[in-house]
């Protein structure tokens, strides 16, 4: 849940550090801090953004050529200058960066305590650097040895860096359970949460494994288990491109993203979906297509929007390969004690890939005999690794925190995945499979009509940036979309929001309203229309204000609504791809009028890599 960089080579560390730092920045954002070798060990470190650690270190020129750095999302101690990593040992000789959690700390805090060692911050990693430096100097050994000790005796999960005063021409690096990638460049190495602070200066990557150590000297690197046996490394190469990572002439992350979106559709079509044979083929699910289309159930876990996306796949599933599907949230069914039987299959959805919760209950699938496929967008992160098959998005990087090209990303893998299950097992006629696959294949053309009611939308977002609450409401393939909406609305702009199936309104939710109370319907023309027409009604007669997302050229609604939003007809599988988009830019609106940071929403982080 925090981002680490570190840099050992031949330039000046720290501007290579503060670069990746804002790169990672989407990673956590409420405390920074770096550490160089300046004659001694040197920590900097700053409640706030990466901007704040840049006014800290103002104009000093430092020479350093190795040193690291850290953007956090707290865990362990509220998010001051004090718990900011990077943390010294008590003795000042080491420093670490650490993303994760050391769930045993506190038994190894009282075990230190009682020999005498003292703290200085409330954080878990202080424990962990103070407990390497007390192995050390008990077995008067090697920095690597004394890391690869103690990493024995840790719960929880991390990925950390540690520099020693002793030898500023070394880092050691390790991971378990968190992400960590070390770049190769030329006489220089990197390594950092993820590729994005290293592509602008290499290509070349090892993704290290989880309980691997990687001791970098300045001429080399060796990579060793916590068993102390040596690994061979494998130097990959990343494809990404620097362009992708910047705003590209948008105010925010999030406004490009959600813009990109007929072109990210188009992406995660490409090479797969060819409308005009009526073919589809899906290489990364080729060996499981079979045990996919003769399972008896089907399992999704994710977490926030991608579980919204579960639940549009579980319809689609349901309607047309007739394999019964249960969607969890994954946080819940790792801990539940869950039915898991061998070769049951179990579809992750993942955009970071490295979610916590989603890779816990995929290895509980996992260790029941379960056949894991995995939709995620980060190639080569934890989830796709873990995975037996599965599809990427290629909806290329995502960096606003809220969620918008990968829902959008993941219903379009998730139709195609169903499109294939289906013509397989015999459950779609081949006109209604080629049907599909041409409606799939007009999306980007209709997300781009849509996203031209951009003034429109934010005409109507400044009617309501003062709202207190907003109600979401949708049937069908829209319900999921009315979840995402309400999610969408409350993690950017802190309004109130609350998703439900329409027809649940009469059951609860519909005491809440009065015309002060914003609902949106996502009322396109589908097989529920007329009934969402009555839940319109329903909302209209006790003085609710109604906004809907409406099929153009309807007459109906409009008649009724407040204020109408217009989509291009679409079939209803595929309608969620659609109506998701003016959700997407109301929300974004709403919040840019609330002086909100819409890519750094509070106490949120873009991957939840902690539980
Ligand atoms: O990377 P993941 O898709 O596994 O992340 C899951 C959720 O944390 C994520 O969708 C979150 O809900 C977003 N902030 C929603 O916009």
């Amino acid at each position: 849940m925090c981002g680490i960089v570190a840099y050992l080579g031949n330039k000046p560390a720290a501007p290579i550090i503060i670069n990746g730092l804002k790169r990672l920045e989407y990673r956590g954002y409420d405390s920074t801090g770096i550490s160089i070798f300046e004659n001694s060990l040197q920590v900097y470190k700053k409640a706030g953004k990466v901007v704040e650690l840049d006014n800290l270190i103002g104009s000093k020129e430092f020479t350093s050529t190795i040193g690291m750095g850290h953007t956090r999302w707290a865990t362990h101690g509220e998010p001051n200058d004090t718990n900011a990593h990077p943390h010294y040992s008590f003795n000042q000789s080491l420093s670490i960066i650490h993303n994760g959690i050391i769930e045993n700390y506190n038994i190894l805090k009282k075990e230190l305590l009682n020999k005498g060692y003292e703290f200085s911050t409330d954080t878990d990693t202080e424990v962990l650097i103070t407990f390497i430096e007390y192995i050390k100097s008990e077995a008067n050994c090697s920095l690597e040895e004394a890391v690869r000790q103690a990493l024995t005796s840790i719960d929880g999960a991390y990925a950390i860096v540690i520099m020693n005063t002793n030898n500023p021409d070394q880092l050691i690096a390790a991971r378990k359970g968190s992400p960590m990638v070390l770049g190769v460049g030329d006489g220089e190495y990197f390594v950092a949460s993820d590729a994005t602070p290293l592509i602008e200066h290499t290509n070349e990557v090892v993704y290290l494994k989880d309980q691997e150590i990687a001791v970098i000297d300045r001429d080399k690197f060796r990579i060793i288990n916590i068993e102390d046996e040596e690994q061979t490394p494998v130097i990959q190469q990343v494809e990404l491109e620097l362009d992708a990572l910047e705003k590209g002439g948008y105010d925010h992350f999030m406004l490009k993203e959600i813009f990109e979106q007929p072109n990210s559709i188009a992406d995660s079509m490409r090479g797969r979906v060819d409308a005009a044979n009526g073919n589809l083929t899906l290489g990364g699910i080729r060996e499981y297509s079979k045990a996919l289309a003769n399972s008896k159930r089907i399992i999704i876990v994710a977490c926030g929007t991608s579980w919204h996306s579960g639940l549009v796949a579980e319809y689609m599933f349901e309607e047309y390969c007739r394999i019964p599907v249960e969607v969890e949230y994954a946080s819940e069914f790792r801990y539940r004690n869950p039915v898991i039987n061998e070769g049951d299959i179990v579809i992750a959805i993942s955009q970071s890939g490295e979610t916590a919760d989603t890779m816990a209950a995929i290895e509980l699938a996992k260790s029941k005999g379960a056949i894991i496929l995995g939709v995620v967008n980060v190639v080569g992160s934890s989830i796709s690794r873990v995975t037996h098959e599965g599809a990427y998005l290629h909806t290329g990087p995502e960096i606003g925190v809220a969620s918008t090209k990968a829902f959008t990303g993941q219903l379009s893998v998730l139709i195609q995945i169903v499109l294939n299950v289906a013509r397989i097992k015999g459950t779609i006629t081949e006109s209604k499979f080629k049907e599909l696959l041409t409606e799939l294949s007009t999306i980007p053309v209709k997300i781009k009509e849509v996203l031209e009611s951009n003034a429109q939308i934010e005409y109507i977002s400044d009617l309501f940036k003062d709202a207190h609450n907003f109600l979401y409401l949708g049937r069908g393939y829209n319900f999921p979309v009315a979840l995402e909406g309400a999610l969408k609305l409350k993690e950017i702009s802190y309004i109130h929001a609350e998703g439900y199936p329409a027809a649940e309104m009469k059951h609860g939710p519909i005491a809440l309203i009065d015309e002060k109370m914003p609902v949106v319907f996502i009322a396109t023309k589908d097989s529920s229309y007329e009934k969402v027409v009555s839940n319109i009604q329903e909302v209209k007669a006790r003085k609710g204000v109604v906004i809907a997302i409406v099929t153009k050229g309807d007459q109906l609604i409009p008649a009724m609504a407040d204020h109408v939003i217009e989509v291009p007809e679409c079939h209803e599988a595929l309608m969620p791809l659609v109506s998701v988009i003016p959700l997407q830019l109301l929300s974004y609106h709403i919040a840019i009028m609330r002086g909100c940071n819409v890519d750094q929403p509070r106490n949120l982080a873009k991957s939840v890599t902690v539980e």
